[in-house]
């Protein structure tokens, strides 16, 4: 057809936890995205409006996502481990006038139902959507509402009129993506059209290596950035093919699931976060399972999502005897903003750096007064303004939120929340966050959303959620609560019975990607003179640092009865 690509396969789906697999061509993902845009068109949905998507790694995510495109509508995918208190908070804010979901989604030791959730938060939400799609699966049939609509029903050919592409021009959104920012309250990423296809683009060939016709595997999901980008867009408007795999690194069934799906399909280039290799080389620490199958199409691994310790950086290298390659962004980004350009030149890896600024990103590294640091001092990392092609333009109705929470810092510069340094050779450093973001197994991941579930347990006065290091992880959340006085919680079946609660609550009200387990129960919490609770320096006593304490702190002799607790873990 149009590009001669109509018999390449544009999709493999590859389920280990249902058994399904399928493959798409470009010919037949065009019919399909054209179609159900057609079955969008028919509920109203027209160029500007939202569809929020809640989806497990199926084809049918990227359709509907494509199908958005071709309207000229702007979809908000919202994750499947999130909750729904989670999911209404994204449906209130992008207000959307359908919202696709599945009936559910499959993890290794149990299936989840979506549709409950869907429910539960368009309850909670005080905008309700017209109508919701539902793609039934086999393993769970979701109970219909009045407006619900099946996607199988929907999609009967001869039933829909396939619809046209819909002309926009480059900077309208094409999507809004919710990340976590410091407060309970997500940040809805927009990223344009124009831009984003155009950085895309070059990014496949110069930043990635992989030329069309190539297979390229993001194990992600297309409910993070790297999904919207590496799995959903980038490979597509290369004319590469990409992977939708539902399954883990490890456990479905073991730790040679990654390498059996290398061989099956020929993937050229492997995408995925470190926490996944941490996995896979605690599972099977000598790679014996890596030897059972023929990798050799694979070229280069590449890491990001949080940082990539050079140990795990040195197993992957040796095991894979291949090019491994961190390369460093985020939601508002897009696309990296420090990588190994491969493409264009492969340059030396140095252990613990995703090597340098990518073109288009002037990255410097500035103290509290915004003044450059030298080679080698750590600071705020910040991207010079103006910011390249595919990076955000606004927050979704927020305007002045975009400015204060990325411009006003420092003048003239885009803020990454990162913390880092750049050496003498123009390598940059990612350390970690400055603020309080969280970042569990490459998930990011909001202090505020999961403080506002402890907080509205009723013995819960106030509460700090702090990020600790994690060998598997990276981090996972720890917390901190003080009880409201005349609660009498001393026994130690009390205690636990209270954690269970709080750690529930998350589960319930954040969702089970925040992996809350360590809960405890301190007497106050160490604050400045203004009421800010010192996490940051928590953090640090917590990771075994050296602690900052600001000279603002209002009582320094509740930081010092915490010290033991912190460190205990
Ligand atoms: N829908 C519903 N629940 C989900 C989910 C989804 N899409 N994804 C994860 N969850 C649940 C899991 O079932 C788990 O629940 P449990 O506590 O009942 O077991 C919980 O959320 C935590 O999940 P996860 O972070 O995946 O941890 P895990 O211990 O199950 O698995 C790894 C550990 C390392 C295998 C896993 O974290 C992983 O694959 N990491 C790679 C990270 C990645 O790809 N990040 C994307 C950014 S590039
Ligand atoms: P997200 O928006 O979910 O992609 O998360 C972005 C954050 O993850 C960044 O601000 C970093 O803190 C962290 N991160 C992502 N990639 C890397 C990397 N390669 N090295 C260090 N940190 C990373």
């Amino acid at each position: 057809m149009i590009a001669g690509r109509a018999d390449q396969a544009a999709v493999y789906y590859e389920s280990p936890v249902t058994g399904a697999s399928r493959t798409i061509t470009y010919a037949e993902m065009l019919e399909l995205v054209a179609r159900f845009a057609g079955v969008l068109r028919n509920l109203g949905v027209e160029k500007g409006d939202r569809v929020v998507l809640y989806m497990p790694m199926v084809p049918e995510a990227l359709v509907a996502m494509l199908a958005c495109a071709r309207l000229g509508a702007i979809h908000s995918v919202v994750f499947g481990g999130f909750a729904p208190a989670e999911l209404a908070a994204r449906i209130e804010d992008a207000a959307p006038k359908v919202v696709v979901a599945a009936s559910c989604g499959v993890e290794p030791t149990r299936t989840i139902p979506y549709k409950p959730f869907l429910d539960q938060a368009i309850e909670r939400s005080s905008h309700k959507p017209d109508r919701c799609v539902i793609l039934q699966r086999e393993q769970v049939t979701a109970e219909m509402g009045e407006r619900d609509l099946d996607w199988d029903e929907c999609m009967q050919p001869g039933t829909v009129e396939p619809a046209e592409c819909v002309e926009v021009v480059a900077t309208d959104p094409l999507y809004v993506l919710y990340t976590s920012g410091t407060t309970g309250k997500p940040k809805g990423i927009v990223r344009d059209n124009g831009g984003h296809a155009v950085a895309l683009t070059w990014s496949m060939k110069n930043l990635y290596g992989i030329e069309p016709g190539e297979v390229f595997w993001a194990a992600s999901d297309v409910g993070w950035v790297v999904g919207h980008s590496y799995i959903v867009y980038a490979p597509l408007l290369a004319g590469a093919t990409t992977i939708v795999y539902e399954g883990k690194p490890v456990g479905t069934p073991d730790a040679g699931a990654f390498w059996r799906v290398v061989e099956k399909y020929k993937v050229a280039s492997l995408f995925t976060a470190p926490t996944a290799i941490r996995a896979i080389k605690k599972e099977d620490p000598d790679a014996r399972e890596l030897e059972k199958y023929d990798v050799s199409s694979l070229r280069r691994l590449f890491l990001a999502g949080e940082r990539l310790d050079p140990e795990t950086y040195k197993w992957a290298s040796e095991k894979l005897g291949i090019p491994v390659i961190d390369n460093w962004w985020q939601t508002e980004t897009g696309w990296p903003i420090a990588t190994n350009p491969v493409g264009i030149e492969e340059l030396p890896v140095k252990p613990g750096s995703p090597t340098v600024p990518t073109p288009g990103y002037d990255v410097q590294v500035l103290d509290d007064q915004g003044q450059q640091v030298p080679a080698g001092t750590e600071g705020s990392i910040a991207i010079k303004l103006p910011m390249p092609p595919g990076t955000l333009p606004t927050l979704w109705g927020d305007d002045d939120r975009y400015v204060s929470s990325y411009l006003s810092a420092y003048e003239g510069y885009y803020l990454t929340g990162d913390g880092g340094y750049i050496d003498e050779d123009g390598y940059v450093y990612v350390m970690g966050r400055t603020d309080d973001v969280l970042n569990v197994a490459g998930h990011r991941l909001s202090t505020g959303s999961i403080e506002a579930a402890l907080a509205g347990h009723p013995s819960v006065a106030e509460c700090a959620v702090i990020g600790v290091a994690d060998q598997m992880k990276g981090q996972i959340p720890r917390a901190f609560v003080v009880l409201k006085s005349g609660v009498n919680i001393e026994s130690d079946e009390d205690v636990e019975k209270l954690r269970s609660e709080l750690v529930a609550r998350v589960r319930e009200e954040v969702g089970a990607v925040a992996a809350l387990k360590l809960v405890d129960v301190v007497l106050a919490l160490p604050k400045t003179r203004s009421g800010k609770i010192l996490r940051k320096t928590m953090r640090q006593i917590a990771d075994g640092q050296e602690a900052v304490v600001p000279s603002t702190i209002e009582d320094p002799t509740v930081l010092d009865t915490l010290r033991p607790v912190l460190r205990k873990e």
